[in-house]
């Protein structure tokens, strides 16, 4: 196995980024920015280490990303909003905002197959972040819809994109604030696109989006929820703030997206279908999930994407999962009595590894069923034919 020379900078700063969201999740916005400086701090020291040229550059974009928020946090930037709620009010729903913000580290290349999807991405983000001849007005043409089945890599997509233009990432899963702000959400929506403003470069990510607007004839023609809708109308036509409304991108991601409303869905400029992984793709992700993790096999990939048809990438990680767990146990069960025997003894241990077998996966396959059914895409591809025209 290849040592990582980084490991334990790699550790400190992973760290350093969960003590930066702990502290923005408990409003101590002073403590975070500290937390995103040494953070950057770390990032900085790792280039060094970087083996290609490309990871180099990447980890300085990071430690300049981490700089900004800091910087970002530190004059208030990211906690103060304009409307005008009672001084309470509105720190009460600023902090919420901020505690939705997430640096991602996810790339690219964490991401297996779906090689003409990120292409449409890049295409679609690089559309809104380039300049303009002067006089030329264009529209926003950055809302994008992920929709497919559950576990294909729609939010690892988001994040990747989000990381891959050094955007704020602002993570948002539309169940969770409906429940808690019901019939107030309306202000965290608008509370959240002036935060995106302020700090764009930015991607919003609206997870479960189709919970936003319950299906036809159910109570959503109420008060709040009207007022809701026209809101979201509002933000994604991009007329809050023009000109640098461009540099805002909203990525929606759905399992159902027959369940939204036709007026938000006309809003969005790209619909990309996010399959099942194909033969390729699952070969992909199994090395994602064996090899750059560090594990070894002695199975070739082809044999474990014969074998995992109609799985879902996030079904290919937990079978990684499982079935390292198993080789793990299997060859370290003398843990407990080494426990036994005092602190200085586990600590000088070595967890023992073994390359991953034909008989280790098969173990597991038994076990697991793809969750997605035999005809998976019919729904998607009906939704598709039914699609209303943009
Ligand atoms: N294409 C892929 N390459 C590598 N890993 C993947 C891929 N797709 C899914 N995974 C693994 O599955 C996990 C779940 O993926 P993700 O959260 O992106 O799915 P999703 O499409 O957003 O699912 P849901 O619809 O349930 O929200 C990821 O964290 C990753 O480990
Ligand atoms: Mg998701």
């Amino acid at each position: 196995m290849s040592i990582d020379l980084s490991g334990p900078i790699q550790d400190l700063l992973r760290k350093e980024l969960t003590r930066a969201e702990i502290y923005l999740r408990n409003d101590k916005y002073k403590e975070a920015a500290e937390s995103y400086l040494k953070a950057a701090e770390l990032s900085d020291k790792l280039q060094k280490y970087a083996l290609t040229p490309q990871q180099r550059t990447k980890r300085a974009q990071l430690a300049n990303q981490y700089r900004e928020l800091a910087e970002k946090l530190t004059n208030g930037e990211l906690v103060k909003i304009q409307n005008g709620e009672s001084s309470a009010e509105k720190s009460q729903i600023s902090s919420d905002i901020s505690k939705l913000i997430h640096v991602s580290n996810v790339t690219w290349a964490d991401i297996g197959g779906l090689e003409d999807t990120k292409k449409e991405i890049k295409y679609a983000y690089g559309l809104a972040l380039a300049k303009v001849k002067p006089g030329v007005m264009m529209g926003k043409l950055s809302n994008i819809l992920f929709y497919g089945p559950p576990g294909t890599g729609k939010t690892l997509l988001a994040a990747a994109t989000s990381n891959g233009i050094d955007a704020v990432f602002f993570n948002v899963k539309v169940s969770n604030i409906l429940s808690k702000y019901f019939g107030e959400s309306t202000k965290i929506f608008s509370g959240l696109y002036d935060a995106a403003r302020r700090a764009a470069p930015s991607v919003i990510f609206l997870d479960e989006f189709e919970s936003l607007t319950a299906p036809r004839g159910a109570s959503s023609e109420t008060g709040p929820e009207r007022r809701l809708l026209s809101t979201i109308l509002a933000e994604l036509d991009g007329l809050a703030e023009k000109g640098s409304d461009r540099h805002v991108l909203t990525i929606a991601a759905t399992n159902a997206p027959w369940s939204i409303d036709e007026a938000v869905l006309s809003r969005f400029h790209r619909k990309i279908y996010i399959p099942l992984p194909d033969f390729e793709a699952r070969k992909k992700i199994f090395e994602i999930h064996l090899k750059k993790h560090g594990f070894e096999t002695e199975v070739n990939y082809d044999w474990l994407a014969e074998r995992t048809r109609r799985f879902s990438g996030r079904e290919i990680e937990q079978i990684c999962g499982k079935t390292i767990e198993r080789m793990i146990g299997e060859m370290n069960m003398n843990i407990p009595s080494i426990v036994d025997q005092g602190k200085d003894a586990i600590r000088n241990y070595e967890i023992v590894l073994r390359p991953l077998t034909r008989k280790d996966f098969e173990e597991t396959l038994k076990k697991v069923v793809p969750a997605t059914p035999s005809k998976p895409h019919n729904s998607f591809f009906e939704w598709i034919e039914n699609e209303p025209p943009n």
